[in-house]
């Protein structure tokens, strides 16, 4: 396996940084689910955002090659205290130059810049929603046909 791959690499390959899941239902979480149609390796990252906006926790599983796992564990550390917005200016070719991935690796690091976006996309969709809590199926208004009275009952979305 290491042959070929940078000690870079191979140091988040051993010891991969921030492994595990996050409650994909939490509200302030937000989960990217990636895959790399060249080969068919998949990436989940997870974030957790606080109320000012700030990436205060992040985890990974990447089912792929070493360098899918090196991005995705160096993703982590990079991200983790960031704002949302600069967490979606990261390019891959700053991970790739960081990891030293060869060109035909390029795309694995390109797996990790579409999971972080596809995570901030999903706690920003959820969010939107709860903004507008009806839409979501948060809470029920409706008015009482005998009382006429007004009445809202919350329950999770469909
Ligand atoms: Fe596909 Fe690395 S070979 S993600």
């Amino acid at each position: 396996l290491a042959r070929g791959y940078h000690e870079k690499v191979i140091s988040h390959y051993e010891k991969p940084r921030n492994v595990g899941s996050l409650p994909k239902n939490d509200i302030d979480v937000g989960t990217g689910l990636v895959g790399a149609p060249a080969c068919g390796d998949v990436m989940k990252l997870q974030i957790r955002v606080d109320e000012n906006g700030v990436i205060s926790d992040v985890k990974f599983k990447t089912f792929g090659c070493g360098s899918a796992i090196a991005s995705s564990s160096y993703m982590t550390e990079r991200v983790k205290g960031l704002s949302l917005e600069d967490a979606e200016k990261i390019k891959n070719t700053e991970i790739a130059k960081e990891l030293c991935l060869p060109p035909v690796k390029l795309h694995c690091s390109m797996l990790a810049e579409d999971a972080i976006r596809s995570a901030i996309r999903d706690y920003r969709t959820k969010r939107s929603k709860l903004s507008d809590p009806k839409k979501a199926g948060y809470i029920d208004v409706s008015q009482s046909a005998a009382t006429g009275e007004t009445v809202a009952t919350a329950h999770p979305p469909a």
